[in-house]
């Protein structure tokens, strides 16, 4: 893979991880193309900002990970403007906390949509543009740990983090021989808007009734999103280039492999 200055994509980055990744990478002279809904673009305009402040170029698209043709152009885009691609973070998500005989059809086709077809989207883009530079690259996504265990009240999450994992791993197997290397990452309690509640204060702070509804340790501390945005910043680095197919736990030990 090529060390001149990279580009990369990254979706649901108007907040929490994706932000945290999308400056993350800005400091390692990565050029970043933001993605995120039209609601957010306020917030989106705030990291191009801080982006440029950094000398980085940064750029940004409103859309939905959902719509296929949103998430092409998007790419489609990038590559015109900013003259490439080398690595798509597929990191939009959405949670729903929720007893399982409560969910219905609604709940499980939006999760699916988002978290499953979503990241089908990116990777899929993504790989057809870096098959086509034919200079590697890399994919990554955002998985759970509620992809590697069932967590109480997140059962539709679960499920589709659960495929995350599998579509990682299965695509890694077909796109290593363009040197392109397909890795996720599986975080146990991010602090992230995600996770906030209007009654946390009574409970404990950021993150406590998220943690009363998935039965956690209340003592179980999250972390930062700047702690994803280090292992990102690991795993596209060109010496990283054997870490492939793998869902990697970032949860303060919570799960074992
Ligand atoms: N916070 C955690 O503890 C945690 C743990 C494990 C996994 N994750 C995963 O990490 C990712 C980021 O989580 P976060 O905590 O930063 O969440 P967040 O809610 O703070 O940010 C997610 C962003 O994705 C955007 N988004 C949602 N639906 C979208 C769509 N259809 N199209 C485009 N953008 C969309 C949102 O607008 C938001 O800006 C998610 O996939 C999440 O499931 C988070």
């Amino acid at each position: 893979m090529s060390t001149a200055t990279r580009v990369a994509f990254i979706t649901g980055a108007a907040q929490g991880i994706g932000e945290a990744i999308a400056l993350r990478l800005a400091d390692d002279n990565i050029d970043v193309a933001l993605f995120d809904l039209k609601e957010k673009e306020p917030l989106l305009k705030n990291v191009v900002k801080q982006i440029e402040a950094k000398g980085r170029k940064a750029i940004y698209f409103v859309g939905d990970v959902t719509q296929e043709q949103d998430v092409k152009t998007s790419i489609d885009r990038t590559v015109e403007t900013l003259g490439g691609l080398d690595i798509m973070v597929a990191n939009a998500g959405i949670t729903i906390f929720k007893p399982f005989v409560e969910s219905d059809i609604e709940d499980y086709r939006r999760i699916m949509d988002i978290n499953v077809l979503g990241v089908v989207n990116c990777f899929k883009y993504a790989a057809i543009q870096l098959i086509k530079q034919g200079r590697g690259g890399r994919i990554i996504g955002a998985c759970s740990g509620a992809g590697k265990r069932g967590i109480n009240n997140m059962s539709l999450y679960s499920a589709s983090k659960f495929a995350v994992r599998g579509l990682t791993q299965a695509t890694s197997l077909e796109l290593r021989s363009h040197k392109i290397t397909v890795n996720s990452y599986a975080p146990g309690f991010i602090l992230t808007p995600m996770l906030a509640h209007p009654d946390d204060d009574k409970f404990g702070g950021h993150g406590s009734v998220a943690k009363m509804a998935a039965k956690m340790d209340p003592d179980y501390e999250g972390a930062q999103p700047s702690v994803v945005a280090e292992l990102v910043a690991y795993l596209i680095k060109p010496e990283a280039h054997f870490v492939n197919g793998q869902v990697i736990n970032i949860d303060g030990g919570l799960l074992f492999d």
